[in-house]
């Protein structure tokens, strides 16, 4: 079977090294263009640790340097503002493009301008995009040309909310997200605050009064779940390297009917874990992988905590990223996609 020539843009960060480990492993998919912005024209092995030779040999082109014609699929790992004039060149060179940025994830262009404050330039490309929440989306993506690659917060609240928004149990006045996430969250960029110093053996919180995935998650909640919600979202960064968890405290009604709600929903998904009675999910279950591990706590019969586990740079990023595109290319949604952590 014929190899898919992909590219990668914004390889030298850690979602894009995520996506050269994923790709390199996978049976199908074929890497024939790295590129990066202040690294360009470096050597990958330059760049990044630990690539085998033929890996460590390619050279990073500019992200503005034209792809090889052969290529068929880009993914795009570049900071929101900058990816969107990269992801509207790319298709019009003809390639589909998974852009794992925020510049295609909002349906208007007005919701874009609140959520991260300039102007959306190709608001006519909003609309054309699918949102790749992979099992929420699925059907979409065979036909999608562009596929917005959701935010790793969002990914971790909303495979739990969705279907109890949509089975209509939740009191959507009141849902509470405290969310941690691992330092790679914020990506390989040098910032003071992300220094060894201000970061080991601290946690705080950031992004408030109202962080900009707020939006997303609103708008997602919204569409898929069918009820217009607010949510109260709190981010903070752990010291570790990758992971992230979300708490959800919520009310409701009949919260004994949650665990069912959510094992109906999700009792055929290869990388959403639903864990039994009495047992939460960790981070340490999850890195790695590119599983969602979702476990409940039942406070009674109008209160529950419920506690997610992604790995940021998989589900939250690169591996939801390989797993649409498995899903455009008719494979199968698992294929080069590892299910089990790297534990300890
Ligand atoms: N990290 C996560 O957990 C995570 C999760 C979900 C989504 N995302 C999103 O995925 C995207 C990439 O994140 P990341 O964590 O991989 O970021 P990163 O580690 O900072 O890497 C950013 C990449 O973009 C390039 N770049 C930087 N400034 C640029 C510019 N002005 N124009 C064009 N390219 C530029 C960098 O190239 P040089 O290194 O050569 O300068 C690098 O290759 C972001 O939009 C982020 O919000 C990240």
């Amino acid at each position: 079977m014929s190899s898919i020539h992909v590219a990668i843009l914004g390889a030298s960060g850690y979602t894009g090294s995520e996506l050269i480990r994923l790709i390199d492993g996978h049976p199908r998919f074929r890497l024939v263009h790295l590129a990066a912005h202040s690294h360009a024209g470096r050597q990958a092995g330059d760049v990044l640790p630990g690539l085998h030779e033929k890996l460590a040999g390619m050279r990073l082109s500019h992200i503005d340097d034209p792809l090889p014609e052969n290529c068929m699929l880009v993914f795009a790992a570049l900071p929101h503002g900058a990816a969107a004039n990269t992801v509207a060149r790319v298709l019009d060179a003809g390639c589909r493009v998974i852009d794992l940025s925020a510049d295609f994830r909002h349906q208007s262009p007005e919701t874009y301008q609140q959520a991260y404050g300039i102007e959306h330039p190709y608001p006519q490309l909003l609309r054309a995009a699918v949102y790749g929440l992979t099992e929420w989306s699925r059907e979409r993506l065979p036909e999608a040309r562009l596929v917005a690659n959701p935010g790793c917060y969002p990914t971790s609240m909303l495979l739990p909310l969705l279907p109890l928004i949509r089975a209509g149990v939740l009191d959507e006045t009141s849902i509470i997200v405290d969310a941690k996430s691992g330092a790679s969250g914020a990506g390989r960029g040098a910032k003071t605050e992300l220094l060894f110093c201000e970061i080991n053996e601290a946690c705080r919180a950031y992004g408030l009064p109202r962080h900009r995935h707020s939006w997303e998650m609103e708008e997602w909640l919204e569409h898929f779940g069918g009820h217009a919600v607010r949510v109260r979202f709190v981010p903070h960064i752990l010291p570790m390297n990758r992971g992230m968890l979300t708490t959800l405290h919520l009310s409701g009604r009949n919260t004994a009917s949650w665990r069912h709600i959510l094992e109906e929903q999700y009792a055929n998904e290869p990388f959403v874990r639903l864990l039994p009675d009495g047992r939460l999910p960790s981070t340490a279950s999850v890195a790695g992988s590119n599983r969602c591990d979702i476990g409940l706590s039942t406070l009674g019969a109008d209160e529950c905590v419920i506690v997610s586990c992604i790995d940021n740079l998989l589900k939250g990023a690169a591996g939801q990223a390989v797993q649409n595109a498995n899903v455009m290319f008719g494979l199968d949604e698992t294929t080069g996609l590892p299910e089990l952590p790297s534990w300890p």
